[in-house]
Formats: structure tokens, sequence, C-alpha cells
């Protein structure tokens, strides 16, 4: 089914933020994102509470997305919303309002995967003005998933590594509650980072040949190092914060390149794009532009906006899908 102006209103409430956008075509006219401050207060998301809240927030996200946009309820052509992976409660309460609202207005249903929302979120107009050539490699790192994932057309993924234990965005919000920072602190400890030396301390990396990521390992060798240190001066997290986030950091990017390095590899392509929360940490960005210069790599990273949750970039899948004819009914799950 293709129409010349496709316009599609996204919705997210996968984990703590409730999200709403309307596009047209691949171009963004609105992208609302109201972030649940509470769970700082808890060191982490607190599930019930999250649900609780996107309740509370969505018909005034949904609302400003569509004012903003400045279209009218009946220009938009179908609705798309995630309904995996996520929180369950938080993908209820998205669910149930796209499902109310898609009935209501007599318009298509359609399910997103999160993943893949994030990797295409690349296509969004704007983002670059020449968006990666398919096939490509995914790095997806964020606090619900951590993939390597070859991207081989819009809609055609496969997921090529996971992890075995924490995902990326948990061990950086677990290291930033170690040193004291509030949830999420997976951006403070990249602002610490920028002023410190990466080469002074030691972290130990996996070793073996799982193909999977495995973060646990350096969480507690992070911890011990502390604990050690502590021991002889109280004062070390304090005297020594830049260079013990910049270091930590390093070792971080060292764990990511070499599965990717693996990948491309086995694969022969070099097209790397990275998604997700923290696809946004500056020190990433830096490491991997020096290492595709070396490797003769091309990376894509997205704009602060679209690498964090959003809806924009359910709502880009959705006008795919509407193009492929890929509806949903009212009673799939979520
Ligand atoms: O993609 P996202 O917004 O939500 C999920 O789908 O999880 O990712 C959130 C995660 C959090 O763990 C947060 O601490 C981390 O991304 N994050 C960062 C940075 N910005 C966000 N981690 C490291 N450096 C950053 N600059
Ligand atoms: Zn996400």
């Amino acid at each position: 089914m293709k129409k010349k102006n496709l316009i599609i209103l996204g919705i997210d409430t996968s984990c703590d933020d409730t999200c709403a956008a309307i596009i047209n075509n691949h171009t963004v006219l609105s992208n609302i994102v109201r972030t649940q401050k509470i769970h700082q207060k808890f060191g982490g998301v607190v599930p019930e509470v999250a649900s609780s809240l996107h309740l509370q927030y969505i018909v005034s996200v949904v609302n400003n997305a569509i004012l903003k946009a400045k279209i009218q309820t009946n220009a938009i052509n179908a609705i798309a919303f995630t309904n995996y992976p996520g929180l369950n409660g938080s993908l209820l309460v998205g669910s149930a309002f796209a499902k109310s609202l898609a009935m209501c207005w007599q318009i298509p249903l359609i399910s997103v995967n999160h993943i893949q929302a994030h990797i295409l979120s690349h296509f969004l107009e704007g983002v670059h003005s020449t968006p990666p050539n398919f096939p490509f490699i995914s790095l997806s790192i964020s606090g619900g998933h951590t993939n390597i994932i070859k991207v081989k057309n819009f809609l055609e993924i496969k997921i090529l590594v996971s992890y075995n234990d924490i995902s990326l965005g948990n061990l950086f919000d677990n290291i930033a509650k170690i040193l004291g920072f509030k949830y999420p602190g997976g951006r403070i400890i990249d602002k610490y980072a920028q002023l410190g030396n990466s080469k002074t301390f030691f972290f130990n990396k996996p070793k073996g040949k799982n193909l999977n990521f495995s973060f646990s390992g350096l969480q507690t060798n992070f911890l011990d190092l502390l604990k050690n240190q502590m021991k002889k001066n109280r004062e070390f997290i304090y005297q020594n914060i830049n260079d013990i986030c910049a270091s930590f950091q390093e070792t971080v990017f060292e764990i990511l390149f070499d599965k990717l390095n693996q990948t491309v590899k086995k694969t022969g392509i070099k097209n790397i794009v990275f998604s997700g929360g923290i696809s946004s940490n500056l020190g990433l960005k830096k490491f991997f532009s020096e290492k595709s210069i070396e490797n003769n790599w091309k990376t894509f990273f997205p704009q602060l906006e679209f690498s964090t949750d959003n809806a924009a970039m359910i709502a880009l899948v959705g006008k795919l899908k509407y193009e492929r004819n890929l509806f949903d009914k009212f009673y799939i799950k979520h």
C-alpha cells in the first residue's frame, strides 16, 4: 500500500520514558519524551511505578505530539507502538492506548520491535546527510539490550551477538551507583571521563571465546579495585574520579571493539551503525572514530535526541511496515 505522504503516530512506553511522536514519511513533525525522574530516588527503574506513571502521562504526551505536529487527528494514517522488548507493565500501557485509539479512529495498528526501531532511527530525516548503506552491522547498546546485529535491509535483521549477564546500560548504571552518582549515571561517568587519563587503571576483560558479551566480571573487578584502594586511602575515589571513569570506559570500548572486529572479519561488512542510549557517549564516539580510520570502517552515530528512547523511531518502523501492508490485529499480545 504505497501512499505519497504517510503520517504515523508512534508510541513508546517500553521502560521509564513516556514517548509519542508524529512523522510525515521520514520527517519528524514532533517528538515528545516525558522522563520519569522519580526513579532516580530508587537508584533504578521500579516497574510498577513506571507503568503507573505511563498511565498518568500518556494522554498529555500523545496530545502534545499531535499539537506540536500541527496536524488534524484525521490526517494520521496509522498508529505504531512498541510491543517488545520492554517492561511488561510499561508496554501494556502504550499497547492498550494505541489499540484503543486505532479502534476509535478506525486506522491500522502496527506493532514495532524496540531494538529494530533504535537501529532504524538512523533513517529519520536529518540524522545523516547520507544514511548507512545495507547491509550493515549494528551495535545496539542501551539499558534494555546489548547486541551486535546484522541488518540486511529495513526489516530483515539477525542478532549475531547478545549478552549473558547484564546489559551495557546496567553495567554503566551499576558502576555509577558504586561511584555515588545518581541513576541513570552512564552520562555522568562519560562527563568525568572526558577529563581523565584512560591508561591510569587496568581492569580485567573477559577471556575465552564466548560468543556473547559478559560484563559482570568487569563489574566485580572494578569493585575489588576500589575496595583495595579505599583500604589504603579513603579519599581514593574523590581524588581519582576522572581517571577511574576514563579507565573504566576505555576497558568497555576495547571489549566492544574486540567483538565488533571479530564480526567484521566474519561478515566482511565494514559499515558500523551505533544505536541505543550509550551511543551518545562522547568517549565512545572518539574511540570508534579513531578505530574506524585505522580499520577503514565507516561508523554512524545518531543524534542525541534519537539515540535514547523516543517514539519517532517507532513511527518510522510503522511507516516502513505500512508500506509493506504489515498490520496487526487488535488482539496482538502487548
Ligand atoms: O536506549 P536507552 O535510552 O533506554 C533503553 O532502552 O534502555 O538507554 C538508557 C541507558 C542507561 O543505562 C543510561 O545510563 C545509558 O543508556 N546512557 C549512557 C549515556 N547516556 C545514556 N551511558 C553512557 N554514556 C552516556 N553518555
Ligand atoms: Zn531503548
